[in-house]
């Protein structure tokens, strides 16, 4: 399955696809940012991917041509900030993944994006997050849920404590469902079989209790 990855900021989460998808069923074979200096281009030139700055983001026609061209099966939207154009959803419909840094419905929409998401969330009170992947269909953040993974909110959470616990699953999660889709020829749904974590400000122990809890997965929906 190729994949084309759109992002605009730092691109960990391309990162921890391009580390996911080395001589597996999923090829990463483009990476496209609206930002010439985004952090993602650097380093998917490191991992030998070609990269494409987008000249115009409203412009759907340049980036379908840039897809066609790449023979793209599946489309990963990791942090890209500009909304995809119309054309493209549709021609990617189905193919279109992104990955959000909490538990939609919840705290998605215009707006919601990097630490404002995180900021929202503790402002809330909500004593859970996560990481929702969904189908991009042209409404912001409302397509078809494909994977979700709670993360706990704890009393002393700042947006960046919070920020980095979610992004420990994201890194997990997101080659999860890439690698589950290139296996399965087409998007699947995923569902953990157990979830319960120890409420806890680290990073590693959440992270290795995702790696160590199998995902199944379903073709339902
Ligand atoms: C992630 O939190 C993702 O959920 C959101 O944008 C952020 C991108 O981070 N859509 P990075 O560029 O992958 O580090």
């Amino acid at each position: 399955m190729r994949v084309a990855v759109f992002a605009s900021g730092s691109g960990t989460n391309l990162q921890a696809l391009l580390d996911a998808c080395r001589d597996g069923d999923a090829t990463i074979a483009i990476v496209l940012s609206n930002r010439a200096d985004a952090r993602a281009l650097t380093r998917a030139t490191a991992a030998g991917v070609p990269v494409h700055v987008i000249s115009d983001a409203n412009d759907g026609t340049e980036i379908n041509d840039v897809l066609a061209s790449y023979g793209i099966d599946l489309v990963v939207l990791a942090g890209y900030l500009k909304l995809i154009p119309p054309d493209v959803v549709r021609a990617f419909e189905g193919r279109m993944i992104n990955i959000h840094p909490a538990l939609l419905p919840s705290f998605g929409g215009p707006g919601m994006y990097g630490k404002n998401v995180h900021r929202a969330v503790l402002e809330s009170g909500a004593t859970v997050s996560g990481v929702t992947i969904h189908i991009v269909t042209e409404e912001y953040d409302r397509g078809p849920i494909v994977a979700q993974w709670p993360v706990p909110v704890i009393a002393e959470d700042t947006p960046e404590t919070l920020q980095h616990r979610v992004q420990a699953v994201e890194h997990a999660l997101l080659p999860a469902v890439v690698v589950a889709a290139a296996k399965s020829g087409c998007v699947v749904r995923l569902v953990p079989d157990r979830v319960g974590f120890a409420v806890s400000a680290q990073t590693t122990p959440v992270e290795r209790a995702l790696r160590a809890v199998p995902l199944l997965v379903s073709q339902e929906e």
